[in-house]
C-alpha cells in the first residue's frame, strides 16, 4: 500500500500548509505514555491500550513518511519498563514481535528503514532475531528512519559511551584532553542519526523519563494533553504547527538570528541576480 497513493485529499492539502508554513522538523522523537491509563478509563485491560497505542504507532509513521519526516525516534520500551509484571512484559513483546513481522512489507514499500537503540541482547531471542531481520530487510531505503528504542535509557546509553570511551584511553588510541563533544558522540547508539528537533510527549507528563538524555540538549519538548492511544496524525500537526511558531535559539539572541536570516537571504539575492546575469550571457 503506497501511502501517498491511499491519502485523501482533505489530509493531503493539512500536510501542504504545514509544509509551506516553514521547515518541518528533520528528527522528531516521541514519549508514547498513557496507554494504561486510556484502557483504565475505558474499563479495559492495559493490553488493550497497548493494542490501541500501535494503531498510533502505525499513524504516526505513516505521517511522517508522507511528510517528509527525515527520522523518528520512538521510546517503546525502557530499561525500567523490565520491572513490570511479566505478563505485561511478556504482551508488549508481542505486539512488538507482531508489528515487525506483519508492517515490514508495508515499511519496505514506502521506503522506511529501520534502526534500533538499546540493550537489544536483552530483548526475547525471537524477537531480537526478528527485529534484526527487518532492520536488514529495510536497510536499503532512503525515506523516513524508524528507530526503536527497546530496552533503552539515556543513562545506561552515556554509561555504556563512558565505559567504552575509557578503554581506548587505556589502550592509548585516544587521551583524556582530547575528549570533546564531536569525540564522545560516535560512541553513543545514537550516532547515525541527528539529535531530535522535537520531542513530543503524551498525556500531558513533564518528564522527560530517561529518554535520549544526551540528544535531547536542544530539543524542544510539546507536551500533548492525550493519551498515547488518542495521539493520531491531527494530533502530532498540531505539535508540528506549535514547534513551527517558535523560535530555536541555541544559546544566541533573536537579533542575531535575524541577521544571519537576513545575511542569507541577501546572499541568496546576490545569487540569483548573478544567475540571470550569467544566463543572459550565454
Ligand atoms: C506507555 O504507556 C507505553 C509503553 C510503555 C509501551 C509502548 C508500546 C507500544 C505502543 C506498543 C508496541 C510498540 C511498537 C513500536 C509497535 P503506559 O503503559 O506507561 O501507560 P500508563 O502510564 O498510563 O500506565
Amino acid at each position: 500500500m503506497d501511502w501517498l497513493k491511499t491519502q485523501d485529499s482533505k489530509d493531503r492539502e493539512l500536510q501542504a500548509e504545514l509544509q509551506q508554513e516553514g521547515k518541518l522538523p528533520q528528527h522528531i522523537a516521541i514519549i508514547m505514555d498513557g496507554n494504561g491509563r486510556w484502557a483504565k478509563e475505558r474499563r479495559m485491560p492495559r493490553i488493550e491500550g497497548h493494542r490501541s497505542g500501535v494503531r498510533s504507532v502505525k499513524d504516526i509513521v505513516e505521517a511522517c513518511g508522507q511528510l517528509g519526516i527525515s527520522y523518528l525516534t520512538l521510546y517503546a520500551f525502557s530499561t525500567e519498563n523490565w520491572k513490570r509484571p511479566k505478563s505485561e512484559v511478556v504482551l508488549l513483546m508481542g505486539l512488538l514481535l507482531h508489528y515487525l513481522k506483519s508492517e515490514l512489507k508495508e515499511l519496505d514499500e514506502n521506503n522506511v528503514r529501520l534502526n534500533a537503540i538499546g540493550q537489544l541482547n536483552a530483548l526475547p531471542k525471537n524477537v531480537a532475531r526478528q527485529l534484526h531481520e527487518s532492520i536488514d530487510n529495510l536497510s536499503d531505503n532512503t525515506g523516513l528512519t524508524l528507530t526503536l528504542a527497546l530496552s533503552y535509557s539515556g543513562r545506561w546509553d552515556i554509561l555504556r559511551a563512558v565505559q567504552t570511551l575509557a578503554l581506548d584511553v587505556r589502550g592509548g588510541t585516544l587521551s583524556p584532553e582530547d575528549i570533546t563533544e564531536e569525540k564522545f558522540r560516535p560512541y553513543l547508539n545514537t550516532n547515525d542519526i541527528p539529535d531530535p528537533d522535537l520531542m513530543i510527549r503524551t498525556s500531558g507528563e513533564m518528564r522527560l523519563s530517561n529518554f535520549l538524555l544526551w540528544e535531547m540538549a536542544y530539543a524542544e519538548i510539546y507536551v500533548a494533553p492525550v493519551f498515547w492511544p488518542q495521539f493520531r496524525r491531527d494530533q502530532l500537526y498540531e505539535a508540528i504547527r506549535n514547534y513551527l511558531r517558535r523560535e530555536r535559539r541555541f544559546g544566541k539572541i533573536s537579533e542575531q538570528l535575524l541577521d544571519a536570516k537576513e545575511a542569507n537571504d541577501k546572499g541568496s539575492y546576490v545569487r540569483k541576480v548573478l544567475d540571470i546575469f550569467s544566463a543572459k550571457k550565454s
